[in-house]
């Protein structure tokens, strides 16, 4: 089989294409050249999905698509909406298109739990209502919906991600940026900024967990199906926060700010249905955080 792998050069999507290759022959495309590992920049092709011309190129036989590249930026999709619809919507309808011109076999589309917005009951599963709450949102919703409708040509997934971190996360992530940024504060021994109490909690997962799982939806995804992926437990950013503090042996307390608008209090995963795949989280923030301190 030969996976195409999108957004290969990005947190994720790095992972993804590392664990793909040691099983199955492996391409990935981004924007921007592979950054990490040395072995594995060959295997990456720069362009860009919002050119139909480009995605007919890459994937001519292919057989499946972990589709990953997106404009992830919230921040960014309030200030240009439109870039964020083209990479988001646009990307994803050119890359359908072009598998049902060439016969792809297998297509996942990698989401995001921002579909939900502000959940109504926690953990969230898959069943819960989506009201997105930002451009980022709406886009990511449209792309699901548009990569449904083709289920009907050809074998689809959705996968939901929660907040993914890993030492190749980048600080501007609007998901995993927070613990970038508490890092990177606490390394300068400058407190950490909470906007409101810091009881707000979170689902943070380690990114190798995601690309696990999502080699698991390749061999098992029932068709047509969504799933979450997150640990199943959640954080509060109070607690993230002491934790990066006692790791890094500092002498700091936090700040408190006001309340960022739209912040949603409670969010974590139900995933029941990513263990009936059998996927079982091997994130432990503790040891993580402490390993990513000691790489950032
Ligand atoms: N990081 C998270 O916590 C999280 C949570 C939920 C969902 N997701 C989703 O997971 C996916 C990967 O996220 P990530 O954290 O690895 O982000 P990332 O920004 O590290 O990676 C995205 C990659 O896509 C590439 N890209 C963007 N537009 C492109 C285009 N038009 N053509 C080709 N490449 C393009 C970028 O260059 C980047 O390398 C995204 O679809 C995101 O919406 C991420």
């Amino acid at each position: 089989m030969k996976v195409l792998v999108t957004g290969a050069s990005g947190q994720i999507g790095s992972y993804v294409l590392e664990l793909i290759a040691k099983k199955y022959e492996v391409i990935g495309v981004d924007l921007k050249p592979y950054p990490f590992n040395e072995e594995y920049r060959e295997l990456v092709i720069t362009g860009d999905l919002r050119s139909f011309r480009f995605v007919q190129s890459i994937v001519k036989d292919v057989d499946a698509i972990i589709h990953l590249a997106a404009q992830v930026s919230v921040e960014r999709s309030w200030i240009d909406p439109a870039f964020d619809a083209e990479n988001n919507i646009i990307a994803t309808i050119n890359l359908l298109d072009a598998c049902v011109e060439s016969g792809v076999e297998k297509f996942i589309y990698v989401s995001s739990a921002a579909v939900y917005g502000s959940p109504l009951y926690v953990p969230i599963d898959e069943q819960h209502p989506t009201n997105p709450l930002s451009p980022y949102g709406v886009s990511k919703l449209a792309g699901e919906h548009y990569a449904k409708i083709y289920s009907e040509k050809m074998h689809v997934n959705i996968v939901r991600p929660f907040n993914v971190y890993s030492e190749r996360m980048d600080p501007e992530n609007p998901y995993s940026g927070v613990i970038a940024k508490f890092i990177e504060r606490a390394k300068k021994r400058s407190p950490p900024v909470i906007y409101g109490d810091g009881r707000q909690t979170r689902d943070f997962v380690y990114a190798k967990d995601v690309a696990r799982f999502i080699e698991a939806v390749l061999k098992k995804g029932l068709n047509g199906e969504a799933y979450n992926i997150g640990t199943g437990k959640e954080i509060s950013i109070l607690e993230l926060t002491k934790t990066v503090i006692d790791i890094a042996g500092v002498d700091i307390e936090p700040v408190f700010e006001r309340p960022r608008e739209g912040d949603i209090r409670r969010s974590y995963a139900d995933i029941s249905k990513a263990k009936k795949l059998g996927f079982e989280p091997k994130t432990d923030l503790r040891r993580d955080l402490k390993e990513i301190f000691n790489l950032l």
